[in-house]
């Protein structure tokens, strides 16, 4: 294959050199079925993990009152309002494997009062815990989104748990209600709307059974509930990992009327836990594989809900990916346990991709959480003192708001494979979905790193919006150089009756349609 670089111009104030293929570009042909349209794309499908872990809240978006870094009560402004852009739906805090580790208790009152505890999960630092409840229920209610908050079972009794969400939901006059005024917030957040019961509870959250952990949920499920007059929330139990498809079948036989939701984690890795490969300087081996086993998560999804349907023919217990993403070693001279890696034009395609599966499984997959939302995994957000970068994760999740509530329909996608070694995987990847504001919108993902796409739809009408590109795999944005990467206008054409695209190699484009 010959390869040119060439330069096209997005917009005018952006030119970027991308690589022009001698090669034809594939044809690709995508119908939209319009008269089968799936449940509801949930918002909570587009939600974020923050766990406390490395520099996710400390630094990513905590620097606490006195800090030098602009901030509003000890919020990062810079964070805040690249937050606010994305509409986040809901955070899961506090873990993650901190979450079975954590006393709650240890997180409220006068900050410097607070006790200070060894992270033993997360590098086994020392955390002030200047971060806790009210740090985090402000933070997700100023951010306009829900609050999924993980309690404690693997090393604290119920009744801890219970206190815990009492301190939260109550207006009474309890004591835990006036701790809570005395603490500077005067009525029960509102947006408690998800409560986890443990985090993965066949490994760091007590390396329990399947059937232990389900009589758990239930014991603990019994006394966590919502003080009187607060809005409900949904009980999800600790759920399997990607295979597991044995927890989930013990769950759903015997989790019991409190079951809302069970969790399921599943992380793509490009190598293995030893030696995951690194988040840039990757091959096209390595990016063919990432992707191969991103897409892996929708058979899973299909199996577990498979399983979940025996048991829930009604389809009244939701599965929630409350942690998914890439995980890669991590970055050479960052701290030991603080899981901190860069974020590449693969973690776009991984993001867009995985998205693009939940929009088909949304009969069951009602709420996912990235991991993580700042500086952790396959983040939004990159801090460094007081400087910040937008990822292109974070560029993915901006260009599907327009996903959030809307109502997916069958894409169906004909053209040919891209292969790279053992992998073989469709070339293009298509989303479609009528908006809350009626307009359809589709999601074009195009996987080969070399070769583009003319993609003909049945459509007609005029397409516009946005498309995340760059000459490399590895494009990535630095804070010496944050707008290396970034969403550039992107629109379609009608060309022999059909709306069409023209799709470059490596590309996530979300366009608006508007039909004649
Ligand atoms: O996201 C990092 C860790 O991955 C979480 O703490 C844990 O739940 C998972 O194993």
């Amino acid at each position: 294959m010959k390869w040119t670089t060439g330069l096209l111009a997005f917009s005018a104030a952006f030119v970027i050199a991308v690589p022009v293929s001698a090669e034809t570009p594939a044809q690709v042909s995508v119908s939209i079925d319009t008269s089968h349209p799936g449940d509801v794309i949930q918002p909570a499908v587009e939600g974020q993990f923050a766990e406390n872990l490395g520099r996710g809240l400390y630094q990513g978006i905590w620097v606490g009152p006195g800090s030098s870094i602009p901030n509003t009560d000890g919020y990062r402004n810079d964070v805040m309002a690249a937050l606010k852009k994305l509409h986040v739906p809901v955070i899961r805090w506090p873990g993650g494997c901190f979450a079975d580790t954590y006393d709650w208790r240890d997180g409220i009152g006068p900050a410097a009062k607070r006790p200070r505890r060894i992270n033993g999960n997360w590098g086994g630092v020392t955390d002030d815990n200047s971060f806790g409840t009210n740090e985090f229920m402000n933070y997700s209610e100023r951010l306009g989104a829900d609050a999924y908050v993980s309690l404690n079972l693997g090393s604290l009794p119920a009744h801890t748990s219970a206190q815990w969400v009492e301190y939260m939901t109550s207006d009474s006059d309890s004591t835990l209600a006036q701790e809570r005024r005395a603490n500077g917030r005067d009525k029960p957040w509102k947006n408690l709307k998800y409560v986890g019961f443990g985090n993965e509870l066949w490994g760091c959250g007590g390396d329990m059974n399947a059937t232990y952990a389900t009589e758990l949920f239930k014991r603990y499920a019994a006394f966590v509930n919502p003080a009187p007059g607060a809005p409900s929330f949904v009980k999800v139990a600790s759920g399997p990992h990607d295979t597991q498809y044995d927890w989930t079948e013990t769950l759903m036989k015997n989790g019991g009327k409190q079951l809302g939701a069970i969790s399921l984690h599943y992380y793509t890795i490009p190598g293995d836990w030893e030696h995951k490969g690194s988040a840039t300087g990757f091959t096209r081996q390595e990016w063919a594989t990432t992707l191969s086993k991103a897409r892996a998560i929708d058979g899973m999804i299909a199996r577990h809900s498979a399983i979940m349907d025996k048991y829930d023919p009604d389809k009244k217990v939701a599965l929630y990916v409350d942690e998914w993403g890439t995980w890669y070693d991590q970055e050479p001279g960052s701290h030991p346990g603080f899981l901190y890696q860069q974020n590449t034009l693969r973690d776009a395609e991984v993001a867009a991709l995985t998205l693009n599966i939940f929009f088909r499984h949304t009969d069951r997959v009602k709420l996912a959480a990235i991991a993580q939302m700042v500086n952790v995994l396959q983040a939004m957000i990159l801090t460094k003192g007081d400087k910040m970068l937008l990822t292109p994760t974070y560029d993915v999740f901006h260009m599907y708001i327009p996903f959030q509530g809307a109502t997916p329909y069958p894409a169906s996608v004909s053209g040919p494979e891209y292969k790279q070694g053992d992998v073989d995987l469709p070339m293009v990847d298509v989303s479609a979905a009528k908006g809350t504001d009626g307009k359809l919108y589709l999601s074009l993902v195009n996987l080969d790193p070399d070769r583009a796409a003319h993609v003909v739809t049945g459509l007609k009408g005029a397409a516009t919006g946005q498309i995340l590109t760059g000459p490399k795999m590895d494009t990535h944005n630095t804070f010496n150089a944050p707008n290396t990467i970034h969403p550039m206008a992107y629109s379609g054409k009608m060309s022999g009756g059909k709306l069409s695209f023209d799709l470059p190699a490596k590309s996530v484009a979300v366009v608006a349609v508007t039909q004649q």
